[in-house]
């Protein structure tokens, strides 16, 4: 499926039949690598040139384009027609939008755009990943100590990112600057819970990472490990038994 090592024969039939230059004929990507973050919209931007006085007569993307095989469009294809949105023109714009976008999309897409007597695809195009978040952090932290939480993508975002964290699917803090990390300065028993990150403006939410908060350090028979999920109820438990515990004994 690979087109990378594929000979750019529309160029060098096009040149053999009309002798054109091959600036005249051309589709040009920006940017031509996208990152985007699972179940978003991708804008894909995208222009093409060709000599003047040629008319445009059918313009459609296509993916992974093999040599010698009709691209097929891929507004025609039941897994994109829904999402596929052609936000360009019969002249020279050919932006497009993919929206909810997963991993099964990972593919070089391509324009291709069709005269009267001339076909042309503008290789290599536009590679798509398409990534999930992950939250990085230790799973068990001492009382006290400092702690940075990663918010983990499998390539690197094209959108500057807004990086929002929750903490038990509550908002927690946002980071503007596109910075992936939470620092939590002096750990106290509070921050003990579940972290999952988000990007601002996306509905995907990364899985949640527990964070466990341990405190008497150094007496580790006798830590007592207090979950956000769990702490709780644990020490009303443990209350419940005490007082259950001195009744008995009053009796
Ligand atoms: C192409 O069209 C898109 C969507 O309408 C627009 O955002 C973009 O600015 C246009 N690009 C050019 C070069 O005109
Ligand atoms: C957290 O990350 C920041 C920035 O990368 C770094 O300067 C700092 O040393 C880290 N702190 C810890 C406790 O890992």
């Amino acid at each position: 499926m690979s087109v990378r090592n594929a000979p750019r024969l529309p160029l060098i039939s096009l040149l053999m039949i009309h002798g054109v230059s091959s600036a005249d004929w051309g589709v040009s990507y920006s940017p031509s690598h996208i990152c985007a973050l699972k179940h978003s919209s991708v804008i894909m931007s995208c222009s093409y040139t060709y000599p003047t006085g040629y008319k445009i007569e059918k313009v459609f993307w296509t993916r992974n384009p093999e040599q010698g095989k009709e691209p097929p469009d891929l507004s025609k294809d039941p897994e994109y027609s829904q999402r596929l949105q052609y936000l360009g023109d019969k002249q020279q714009n050919c932006t497009i939008r993919l929206s909810h976008v997963t991993q099964k999309d990972q593919h070089k897409y391509c324009f291709r755009f069709i005269t009267v007597n001339d076909k042309w695809i503008g290789t290599p195009g536009v590679t798509l990943t398409v990534t999930d978040l992950q939250v990085e952090a230790p799973e068990s932290v001492k009382e006290g100590q400092n702690i940075n939480l990663t918010c983990k993508s499998s390539c690197a975002l094209t959108d500057r990112a807004t990086f929002i964290w929750y903490r038990n699917s509550q908002p927690f803090t946002e980071r503007r600057d596109g910075n992936n990390q939470l620092l939590l300065q002096s750990v106290r028993r509070e921050d003990a819970g579940r972290y999952s990150c988000a990007l601002h403006g996306h509905t995907y939410i990364s899985p949640a990472a527990q964070l466990t908060v341990t405190f008497h350090p150094g007496a580790d028979r006798n830590v007592i490990v207090i979950t956000a999920t769990s702490g709780g109820l644990f020490i009303i438990i443990i209350i419940i038994i005490i007082i259950w515990f001195i009744m008995c004994v009053q009796l």
